[in-house]
């Protein structure tokens, strides 16, 4: 086969190309070069030296070009992975080229094995994994983060559960995104796996995590993905249309805001996965039917936790919301592990009152209840 037989072969197959892997240098500094695609049609070409990575993002104009020198004419070796194929290309001194077909492993081979069934693999050459510290330089999942790791798989696959038909673009807000493993995965999902015009801004409180994860993104050329130091309880955030909003670990009522903020811009979709849930337990006392909770600081502390999570799932579907409540992992990975996910099914069903006059009666009160309130009457002083 000839580079340029190879090349239109490659290039007719442009859509589904996934990446190129390239490694045993034939010329050039570079020990390694990897293509890889990203969001908006475009490419990012990842040049390897001994101690160094380059990053340039590219166009599909450049791409006929790029794959020619780089696959078949700067290494002995690239593996050029589609969506349905993988190509095995061999290139000698001589410039002879082999070229070796196999089918991609699809969902199906994927349900054979347990660590396959996570939609990012360990293994995944993902942009910023090694940056974030979650892969290893041989792209092994680091201990300290095995559980992170599998809890960012779990929230992806549960937002890949309702995206069964995804649309065409999607603003998401990443609410408390810290630093940010949720964020860059969910972004790296949506845009490289799924295709979506994605456009993700992550919120937090820190500047020196919100400035590193700009930096990432950048680095990667990640046009659609931003973060911005914000506090969430009173800060002005995004102001046009929301799909969806996230939240993972977000501390206290930051979740509430960001419940309350998806409601509030008609967001499509919420995966919420709520800690800390301090407010009614600093409040919660009475002798009532719940006394018996209030015994013991740890039963307390659950049951609060529990509690401010009824309320939260009952005030979305007061709002128009089809909510489910999950254990989206064992608690082994983290006790945090309930999510509310949320879906908009339609206008507002019912008000709060029944929720607020539980509260009231153990001393207790809750912020998502005090900000639809707060909301409602600034409509009626709108008019
Ligand atoms: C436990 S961390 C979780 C980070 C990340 N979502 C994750 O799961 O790895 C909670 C994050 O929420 C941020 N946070 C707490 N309150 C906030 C607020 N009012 N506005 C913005 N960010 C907030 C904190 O700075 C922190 O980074």
């Amino acid at each position: 086969m000839t580079a340029d037989e190879l090349t239109d072969e490659m290039m007719k197959g442009e859509d589904k190309l996934v990446k190129a892997v390239s490694s045993s240098p034939m010329r050039g500094e570079y020990k390694k070069a990897v293509i890889r695609r990203i969001e908006g049609g475009r490419f990012l070409l990842e040049r390897y030296t001994e101690n160094k990575v380059f990053h340039t993002p590219f166009g599909r104009e450049e791409l006929e070009k790029c794959l020619k020198t780089q696959v078949i004419c700067d290494f002995k070796q690239t593996e050029v992975f589609f969506t349905d194929s993988v190509l095995t290309v061999l290139t000698n001194k001589k410039g002879t080229i082999t070229v070796k077909r196999r089918r991609a492993e699809t969902l199906m081979d994927a349900a054979h094995n347990r660590q396959k069934n996570y939609l990012i693999k360990e293994g995944e050459e993902v942009p910023a994994l090694k940056d974030l510290g979650v892969f290893t330089a041989e792209n092994k999942v680091a201990a300290p983060m095995r559980d992170k790791f599998r809890q960012i798989n779990r929230f992806i696959e549960t937002v890949d559960d309702a995206l069964r038909d995804p649309p065409a673009e999607l603003t998401v807000l990443d609410f408390g995104c810290g630093k940010s493993y949720l964020t860059f995965l969910l972004y790296y999902y949506l845009t490289v796996k799924k295709s979506v015009k994605t456009r993700v801004i992550g919120y937090d409180l820190k500047d020196d995590v919100v400035e590193k994860c700009n930096a990432t993104a950048k680095k990667y050329g990640y046009g659609g993905l931003e973060f911005v130091k914000a506090d969430v309880t009173k800060d002005r955030l995004y102001g046009e249309k929301v799909d969806m909003v996230v939240t993972l670990h977000a501390c206290d009522t930051a979740t509430d805001y960001a419940l309350d903020f998806a409601v509030r811009h008609g967001a499509k979709y919420i995966f919420s996965v709520p800690c800390c849930q301090k407010e009614i337990n600093e409040r919660i006392r009475g002798d009532g039917d719940f006394s018996i909770f209030f015994e013991h600081g740890l039963i307390k502390e659950r049951f609060s936790a529990l509690l401010t999570d009824a309320v939260r799932a009952k005030a979305l579907e007061n709002a128009g919301y089809r909510v489910d409540c999950l254990e989206f992992v064992g608690f082994d990975a983290s006790p945090k592990n309930l999510m509310i996910r949320a879906v908009r099914t339609g206008a507002p069903t019912t008000d709060n009152e029944e929720l607020k006059s539980l509260l009231l009666k153990y001393n207790a009160r809750q912020t998502l209840l005090s900000l639809a309130d707060a909301a409602e009457e600034q409509e009626v002083r709108n008019g």
